[in-house]
């Protein structure tokens, strides 16, 4: 079934407008911004959306499976948008654990997936996208906002049909979540291994106050990351309090 998405020059942040109206959504719906006023990260952190050179999309999802099968889900979302963008990109585009996409070891894209829904119903979920596209280019610059380095696929592409994009995304994710509510994470696992910005890399995750380092040894079924520890243990670590950086 076709997809109903809607597109407006300006939106608070494309995962609250799709909240707000998970009743009239069935699932590949979508909506899309060219600037959102409130765009937003993970823990109310923020998402710097300049008007008009970017993508910010929103998917709605029922998950029968419940909120627990988000964490996989999101991990299927990466997968699916890198191997979407390496179609254009000169360079190799990447993913780096649970919700980050990564250019030349630099942020390009995140994916904040927000859900209502009680453990044993099937979950209402929200993939929010947002990729950058064209910033940095034409004096639309906004480093000195970011508090992190970033990428942008402008330097990579000579031009960019983000429609084209856009709908190559929303097709490509509705295939992948259909085969993810079948056979879980399992069909994806080799696709995370080939894309995995830091894999066998020095890493150290910071839980809370606490950070502990390691090699990083991709991903488990469950969407754990597994991380190798100095004595030699595979330890899976999941959970949304965790960030991954390199050491
Ligand atoms: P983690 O998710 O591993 O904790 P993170 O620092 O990337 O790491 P997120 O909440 O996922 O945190 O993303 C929000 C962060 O992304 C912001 O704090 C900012 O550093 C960065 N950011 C905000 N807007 C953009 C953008 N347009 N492009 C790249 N990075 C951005
Ligand atoms: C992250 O890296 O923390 C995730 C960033 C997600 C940004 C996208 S842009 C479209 C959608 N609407 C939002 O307010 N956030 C997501």
């Amino acid at each position: 079934q076709g997809s109903n998405i809607i597109v407006e020059p300006v939106i608070d942040s494309t995962n609250q407008y799709m909240l707000e109206r998970i009743p009239s959504l069935k699932s590949g719906d979508a909506c899309l911004a060219e600037y959102q006023s409130a765009g937003r990260g993970r823990r109310g952190r923020q998402w710097i959306s300049p008007f008009g050179c970017n993508l910010y999309l929103s998917m709605y999802w029922k998950l029968d499976q419940g909120p627990a099968a988000a964490v996989g889900l999101s991990l299927v979302v990466g997968i699916i948008i890198a191997e979407t963008l390496n179609k254009i990109s000169k360079s190799k585009v990447k993913v780096k654990w649970p919700n980050d996409l990564y250019l030349n070891d630099k942020k390009l894209a995140g994916i904040l997936v927000e859900l209502t829904g009680k453990t044993g119903d099937a979950a209402h979920i929200i993939i929010g996208i947002g990729i950058n596209i064209g910033m940095g280019k034409n004096n639309i610059n906004k480093d000195k906002e970011i508090n992190q380095e970033w990428s942008s696929l402008a330097d990579e592409v000579d031009y960019i049909e983000r429609n084209e994009l856009s709908a190559n995304i929303i097709n490509a994710l509705k295939d992948a979540l259909v085969l993810f509510e079948k056979e879980g994470l399992l069909p994806f696992l080799s696709r995370w291994f080939e894309l995995d910005n830091f894999l066998g890399r020095d890493v150290k995750l910071l839980i809370g106050e606490k950070i502990i380092t390691g090699i990083e040894m991709g991903i488990n079924q469950q969407g754990a990351l597994l991380l190798r520890q100095n004595n030699g243990e595979v330890i899976p670590y999941i959970g949304g309090e965790i960030s991954l950086r390199s050491n």
